[in-house]
């Protein structure tokens, strides 16, 4: 597996594109085991690129998605009144900056790459990683990108038929979700490159949208006119807060939707290992990103709440068509349709970059059957998958057979790893697909969110209690940067709450969840057992090991 951590350019990745190497990272730091004998050394130094804006971009593009664009229909319409939701959109960003702030301290103390997975299996052992992973790769990745993938074919559909599609089949917009998703897949499978390539473009995109969501609110606040006539009036001289309901489960469902808005605050921690200075940067950058997403958030939904009449409000997925066909007619309906859809497509982009490379890693480790831990088409018992890679595809490809620098061309970019065409996890890319299908297919935007939240936070809840755990357990642990203890506290707290009203307000996803959580404990003495045995036997005979278990690379690199 040695040449395999050179195949993802992690540095451009990282710096560019708003990718979190989930899998890749990881990657890296076995490398530098074996190249340079350490962790730190050889060839992950090379990658220690990240500087602090870099790493402010990063995260920026990588929370701001498709969450600010449609969730706030989900918060307004569970809270009942505009007052409330800007409180849940506070809350809930608060919530985020406190889990982020709480994962920084434990990139710092844990300084291995991986995240969770890592950080569960050290504080409460293997099996809490192996189950993070397990519904990592089941439900987060997935179900996340899904979510994406529906609100990416919403606004498409938005953009061909107006803003008044309401009445449309839900099934032409699953439709669009899914033939996204078979686009983005297949980019994905043909080069690391072009996926990068991909998300630079699209990502100044969401900074331009929601900056224009912003602008056009604070105008329209200011004039009292829209240019396609009065901004909406129905309740400003009311009450701010009427209405504003009293169940909590209802709150509970609309903090999940305003924590999907704010989710990914977690992604920095995968690339703790390629900032330059990480233990003065990684704080700095969430303690700078978090507020402007909090304040740029809350502006946004000032501005739909102005512009548009709180039914609509109440009612759309796609608020930002509704918000640009109302201040611009049906041209601004257009525009903010494109340019939501294409945002989304970059996040699409990027979570399967990193899902595949989750995956990727997992197959690796054993968690998975190995074939989603190989790359490309090469046949497993390859022992010079490069040019193996490279001569299967030169019988593939036509354009191979051609002549002059195009074929000269084609045959360097198939030699190189990292530009190496279909030299990527495609095992993973397509099990990652056939996965986010079934949620597109089964799902829908207000379900799938609630989802999404009860199994993400069950696992940032568990890690978090787990730097609280580790304070106790390991005082003199070194630890770059220390959080106050009322973060993870707050965290915590904050988490239970949202957890446990779940199960009142949407039994079927919480049931549907822990079923996802409980089915993973026999794998995992299946697949760890097997894999041991493996590593044991290999251990004794100096056989090769891995087999259908993979090779454990990380298990025996872990120093614990
Ligand atoms: N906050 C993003 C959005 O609003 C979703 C992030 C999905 N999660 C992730 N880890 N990438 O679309």
């Amino acid at each position: 597996f040695d040449f395999a951590p050179n195949l993802f350019p992690l540095s451009s990745t990282a710096g560019g594109a708003g990718y979190a190497p989930l899998g890749g990272a990881p990657l890296s730091s076995s490398t530098a085991h074996h190249a340079a004998g350490g962790p730190g050394g050889g060839s992950l130094e090379k990658h220690k690129t990240l500087t602090f804006v870099n790493g402010l971009s990063l995260i920026i593009g990588l929370i701001i998605g498709s969450g600010i664009f449609s969730s706030p229909s989900q918060v307004s319409a569970n809270v009942g009144s505009p007052g409330a939701a800007l409180i849940v959109w506070v809350i809930a960003g608060l919530l985020a900056w406190t889990g982020a702030a709480s994962y920084a301290e434990l990139g710092g103390a844990i300084p291995l790459n991986g995240g969770p997975q890592v950080y569960l299996a050290k504080i409460m052992g293997e099996l809490a990683g192996f189950l993070f992973t397990w519904v990592a790769v089941l439900v987060l990745k997935p179900g996340s990108a899904a979510i994406i993938a529906i609100i990416m074919g919403e606004y498409l559909v938005r953009a061909v038929y107006g803003a008044d599609a309401s009445e449309i089949n839900p099934w032409v917009n699953k439709s669009v979700a899914l033939v996204g998703l078979i686009l983005v897949t297949f980019l994905n499978c043909v080069s690391t490159r072009v996926g990068t390539k991909v998300n630079d473009w699209l990502m100044f995109l969401k900074f331009v949208a929601l900056i224009a969501v912003t602008v056009t609110g604070v105008v329209v606040a200011i004039t009292g006119h829209a240019f396609n006539g009065d901004a909406s009036t129905d309740w400003k001289n009311n009450d701010w807060f009427a209405d504003t309901s009293t169940d909590l489960s209802a709150w509970a469902v609309a903090l999940y939707a305003g924590l999907w808005a704010y989710d990914g605050w977690d992604n920095t921690n995968y690339v703790v290992g390629e900032f330059r200075n990480p233990s003065r940067d990684l704080p700095r950058v969430i303690h700078t990103a978090m507020p402007l997403v909090i304040i740029s958030y809350v502006l946004a939904n000032v501005a739909y709440f102005l512009v548009l009449p709180l039914t609509t409000v109440y009612a759309s997925n796609t608020i930002a068509v509704m918000f640009g066909a109302k201040v611009f007619g049906p041209v601004g309906s257009l525009v903010f349709a494109l340019v939501v859809s294409a945002s989304c497509f970059g996040a699409l982009n990027s979570s399967t970059f990193t899902s595949s490379r989750l995956i990727y890693v997992a197959g690796k480790e054993g968690y998975i059957p190995s074939l989603f831990g190989r790359l490309g088409l090469r046949s497993p018992a390859s022992h010079h998958p490069t040019s193996t890679t490279a001569t299967t595809l030169s019988t593939r490809l036509p354009l191979q057979r051609s002549r002059g620098r195009a074929a000269s061309l084609a045959r360097r970019l198939l030699a190189d790893p990292e530009t190496g065409l279909f030299y990527t996890p495609i095992a993973a890319l397509l099990l990652n697909a056939v996965l986010t299908a079934a949620y597109v297919a089964v799902g829908e935007f207000a379900t799938l969110i609630t989802f999404y939240g009860v199994a993400g936070y069950t696992f940032y809840f568990l890690t978090v209690l787990g730097l609280i755990v580790l304070r106790v357990k390991e005082p003199a642990l070194e630890r770059p940067y220390r959080t106050w203890i009322t973060t993870p506290v707050i965290f915590c707290c904050v988490s239970i709450f949202l957890l446990s009203r779940a199960v009142f307000a949407q039994p079927l996803q919480t049931v549907t969840v822990v079923l996802f959580v409980i089915a993973g404990v026999p794998v995992y003495f299946w697949r760890i057992r097997g894999r041991d045995q493996v590593v044991k036997r290999e251990r004794a005979g100096g056989l090769p090991g891995g087999g259908d278990f993979g090779a454990g690379i990380n298990e025996r690199e872990r120093p614990w």
